[in-house]
């Protein structure tokens, strides 16, 4: 089975892939344990290429370590030192890769089709590691874990939870799985952001998350805060918006107007309200660094959940669980 998005995978398999991912975890606390048994070693010795044409630091290592920790094969193949330099198409250089043997496909691209157009040319599983703003359905299964994992340590349950998500949405493929996600859930999903780097256009259309029924926009910061059991934090792309408008965003600004710091968490938050943030995260912008360390924050806890969740990704994609 291919791993492209949340939104095509649907509720049911959606469950029974978290179901998976939350009984590989055996870390319960933040840099706590080893990550997740191998699952019978049913994986041994198969080969997986990891092709990240952009770069990263969790989900590239977490999907190697993944792969070790179940006896597989991960290799690397970077687009500065692959024939994609002599203009080799990555569609090409995938076919080659299912020639030469290897029996799954994880793919990190800026275009949103990237992972799709592979997809239909190979035959073996293609796992989406974050296609442009599209989809990043690994990191909306860890944010899954961590806060079912966090909820339940309360005793609480997360259907009728409200999860904020605040931060850069139009550029972010991290919260368009998440609101399909948390909506599995039974989660209500609260977007804010600045205005230009809020959704637009077709994205609010019929078919999107963002009218699926769960989800709201909030004018501020704020709003998206008052109410919300936990919230989910977002890095500005920086890197996107140069090239679409050339904005910048200034720190001390931003954390003032969008950020969350000290004075904001005491002043806007529900008491106990969770942060969450997919990282990289930049201190001083969309939180302080004493709020991304503090006692509420869940940040190093979603990267103790990663190597299991992309375990649990690799056992359903390529057969060896029962139930995809
Ligand atoms: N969360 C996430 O995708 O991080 P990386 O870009 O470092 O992989």
């Amino acid at each position: 089975m291919d791993l492209i998005g949340l939104k095509t995978l649907g509720a049911e398999r959606f469950a029974a892939l978290l179901a998976l991912c939350e009984r590989l975890d055996t870390s319960s606390a933040p840099a706590g344990g080893r990550g997740a048994p191998s699952e019978a070693g049913s994986l041994q010795g198969a080969a997986v290429a990891l092709l990240f044409c952009e770069p990263s630091t969790r989900t590239r290592v977490s999907f190697e370590l993944a792969a070790a920790r179940l006896g597989m094969h991960a290799v690397r193949v970077s687009p500065e030192e692959s024939s994609s330099q002599k203009g080799e198409s990555l569609v090409a250089t995938c076919r080659n890769l299912e020639a030469m043997g290897f029996e799954a496909l994880v793919i990190r691209h800026q275009v949103c089709a990237a992972p799709h157009e592979v997809a239909e040319r190979v035959q073996i599983p293609v796992i989406n590691a974050g296609n442009g703003n599209d989809e990043h359905p690994t990191q909306a299964l860890i944010d899954c874990v961590t806060l079912r994992r966090a909820f339940g340590r309360r005793g609480e349950e997360m259907a009728g939870k409200k999860v904020a998500i605040i931060g850069d949405i139009a550029h972010s493929r991290v919260a368009r799985s998440d609101v399909w996600a948390l909506g599995y859930l039974g989660c209500e999903v609260i977007l804010a952001g600045p205005p230009g780097l809020m959704p637009a256009g077709d994205e609010l259309g019929p078919d999107s998350a963002w009218r699926a029924g769960h989800v709201r926009g909030a004018a501020s910061r704020d709003e998206a805060l008052q109410d919300a059991d936990a919230v989910i934090m977002l890095r500005v792309q920086q890197e996107r918006l140069e090239k679409a408008s050339g904005q910048q965003y200034h720190p001390e600004t931003y954390l003032r107007d969008w950020g969350i710091d000290a004075d904001v968490q005491r002043g806007a938050m529900k008491p106990g309200a969770f942060i969450l943030h997919p990282g990289p995260v930049i201190h001083g912008m969309e939180l302080s660094e004493a709020l991304a360390d503090g006692p509420q924050s869940l940040i190093l806890e979603q990267v103790s959940h990663a190597v299991a969740v992309r375990q649990a990704v690799y056992l359903a994609c390529l057969g060896a669980a029962q139930g995809f």
